[in-house]
């Protein structure tokens, strides 16, 4: 399938605006997106290369709601955050716009409105719950109740958060709606459904016949959805925030998110270039690549192809590189649990690092399967290859240049069998890092580039000028002019994946000009005589203090969440204030004290009640010395039922709070009170 295209859209999924972006966001999607740009933009082609934030959809209501803000604010919040960590990861975008512009809204508005007059839709009507209380249809995210698979009181009605099942609203036991808390009402609803069963013939053709070279992982996931038959999708909702359905009789409906969103990337090129951005989305010779993160694939595979077509004038992507996802430290990234490395945070840590942070999610890209950033990792590709591989050598080609030659590249006269060979290899770089690049294997393709560092080491290690300096200056000029021609045609090769590793190098080579893809293995960039600059380090070594405060910084994070996950266990249904009133509460002061023999976890008291002595048994003993207990103030409930443990009666409980990690508390009255005395 080479066809010859003309130029290049590439579009990268936009990010929810949320919450801020992470590595995973910057390892699955903008990084490859980003490479892949600079790399076609160095090759002189003509690029424009598409972003944005997605600004609608029920998460983003829901946390409006939560903080009591509005839906736009919260976005308003997030974008600027979010657009200004692609910038400083030198995410190259030529737009990064946003859902709820004008621009967006109006050509989506148009989008499902041309779609809707050629009878693209069907309409149905359903029943979905509705609050009476708040007066509106609630979206599934909006219903909670009871789990049907595990009982968890917090399910929502998409999916069940502890057992991880999906679910339908209707499947909740108990539905409450989480706007209210009244108890929702089925009521019917008309929406608009687009019909991809009627579309899975042609995509059957286009995808499984015609894209066989789409990454395996995509493949595999589009040919599994077609193979179980498409449904009609709903792409409209009963809901307040998003772009409203454009016709008439649809009040308080909007596009569906991910009808919207897509639409996002047809909106910012109109955005960006008002007058031809047709060009670059009706032509036939503009290639269309989607860069995307694996839960995105059925929507640009399958239902956005499907949009497309359905209108008509529009080209299908040619290919939808998708990753996998990137765990972190074995965990799966999450924006709700805090688990994640927040890359404004990661820029305040690791000042003017964007590069490594780069390399290593290149280097270790979820590109066939899941993978795992790790810290340790992390430092070791900075000191093993960053350091050790790419900045050594180019400061060897400075340093030593410097030294035998005032700074200036010197003459390359004769050249032997092995600088030919070395040049031949340096030559060959080009093609191999060409097909990689070419076939979105960018982990492969910076291994390539790598590869050209390496060849430079392994010639200065071979060819020793520090030696040859001393006996042969001519042969010692024509090894640092190859040594600086590769550090030359380092500057080229890393420009997609360093960017700002490159303008260094080409800083200290003080050459801005010539440095074009197409240049890449020529053995002249540098003029003989051409000046360079004073040599400065490219990569400085991580040491394991600061990657040990960044996995402590983890642990913490782990901490805070299982605290806050013990926090959130489902409180217990209301109780009426009778009930309440029904418990009997006092402070009695411990008399004696002992462990209950062959009972790991059991105490036995004698408590002075006021009135008397009782016993209780209660199961402290892995956290406190019996000894310790003698003379002390504790809580009771001092009516409940008498039971027997362990054979001895025990009437009544002792109150303690349990912490996160399960750790038990004895609660004790904060100044001295008379034993007897009641808990109200
Ligand atoms: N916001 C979606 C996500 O983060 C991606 C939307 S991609 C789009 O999963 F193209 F549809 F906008
Ligand atoms: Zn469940």
């Amino acid at each position: 399938m080479s066809k010859a295209f003309k130029r290049t859209l590439i579009t990268s999924a936009l990010p929810y605006a949320n919450g801020p972006v992470h590595i995973g966001h910057l390892a699955g999607v903008y990084i490859p997106a980003d490479i892949y740009a600079r790399y076609l933009r160095l090759k002189g082609e003509e690029v424009l290369f598409i972003g944005g934030s997605d600004e609608h959809g029920v998460p983003i209501a829901l946390k409006a709601k939560a903080e009591g803000i509005t839906p736009q604010e919260v976005v308003d919040k997030f974008h600027y955050i979010i657009k200004k960590s692609f910038e400083e990861f030198g995410i190259t975008f030529d737009i990064y716009s946003r859902t709820t512009s004008p621009t967006h809204h109006k050509t989506a508005s148009e989008f499902f409105k041309k779609l809707y007059d050629k009878g693209e839709f069907l309409e149905k009507t359903s029943e979905q719950y509705y609050d009476p209380t708040a007066k509106q249809f609630l979206a599934d995210r909006y219903i909670t109740g009871k789990c049907p698979h595990c009982a968890n009181l917090n399910a929502y009605g998409d999916q069940c958060e502890s057992c991880g099942t999906s679910l339908s609203p209707l499947d909740l036991i108990d539905p409450k709606s989480a706007i209210s808390g009244s108890v929702p009402v089925l009521k019917e609803t008309k929406h608009w459904y687009l019909p991809l069963d009627k579309h899975e013939p042609w995509l059957k053709q286009w995808i499984l016949e015609e894209h066989k070279e789409w990454k395996p992982n995509v493949y595999g996931q589009c040919k599994s959805w077609l193979d179980m038959g498409l449904q009609p999708r709903a792409v409209s909702r009963d809901l307040e925030w998003g772009v409203p359905v454009p016709i008439e009789g649809a009040q308080g409906k909007v596009l569906y998110v991910w009808f919207d969103a897509p639409i996002g990337y047809i909106s910012n090129t109109i955005e960006h270039s008002p007058n031809d951005w047709e060009k670059w989305w009706k032509d036939e010779a503009s290639k269309i690549v989607c860069f995307i993160g694996k839960d995105n694939i059925v929507f640009h595979c399958i239902v956005f192809p499907s949009m497309l077509k359905a209108e008509g004038s529009y080209t299908l992507p040619e290919n939808v590189p998708a990753n996998e996802f990137l765990n972190l430290e074995g965990d799966k990234i999450s924006t709700s649990r805090n688990w994640a490395v927040w890359l404004h945070e990661y820029l305040e840590e690791f000042p003017d690092k964007q590069d490594v942070l780069r390399y290593v999610l290149t280097a270790n890209a979820p590109e066939t399967k899941d993978n795992d950033f790790t810290w340790k990792d992390f430092q070791a590709r900075n000191n093993n290859e960053l350091v050790a591989i790419l900045g050594n050598f180019v400061n060897r080609a400075m340093v030593l240049t410097h030294k035998y030659f005032e700074g200036k590249v010197p003459a390359c006269t004769t050249l032997n069998d092995y600088d030919k060979q070395t040049l031949q290899e340096v030559a060959n770089v080009k093609l191999n890092l060409e097909k990689q690049l070419n076939q979105y294997r960018f982990r492969e393709a910076l291994k390539e580039a790598m590869s050209l560092a390496r060849i430079g080491n392994k010639y200065l290690a071979d060819t020793e000028p520090w030696k040859l300096a001393k006996t042969d200056m001519e042969r010692t000029a024509t090894v640092m002019n190859i040594s600086l021609q590769i550090t030359a045609n380092l500057a080229i090769a890393f420009e997609p994946f360093l960017p700002f590793s490159s303008t260094k190098i080409k800083q200290l080579l003080n050459k801005q000009q010539g440095l074009q893809w197409a240049n890449l293995g020529a053995p002249y960039l540098l003029e003989v005589g051409h000046c360079i600059n004073e040599p400065v380090l490219l990569f400085e070594k991580i040491e394991d203090e600061t990657i040990a405060t960044q996995v402590q910084k983890l642990q913490d994070k782990k901490e805070a969440n299982a605290a806050l996950s013990h926090q959130t266990t489902p409180q217990k249904p209301n109780i009426a204030f009778d009930d309440f009133s029904k418990l009997d509460i006092r402070v009695g002061k411990v008399i004696d004290c002992q462990k209950v023999p062959k009972a790991d976890k059991l105490l036995q008291f004698k408590i002075d009640d006021g009135v008397g002595e009782r016993t209780i048994v209660s199961g402290i003993a892995e956290h406190y010395a019996p000894a310790d207990m003698i003379g002390r103030n504790v809580c009771f409930v001092a009516n409940l039922e008498a039971r027997k443990l362990r054979g001895i009666e025990s009437q009544g409980m002792i109150l303690s709070a349990e912490d996160a990690d399960g750790k038990l508390v004895l609660i004790e009255p904060i100044s001295e009170v008379k034993a007897g005395s009641q808990v109200i």
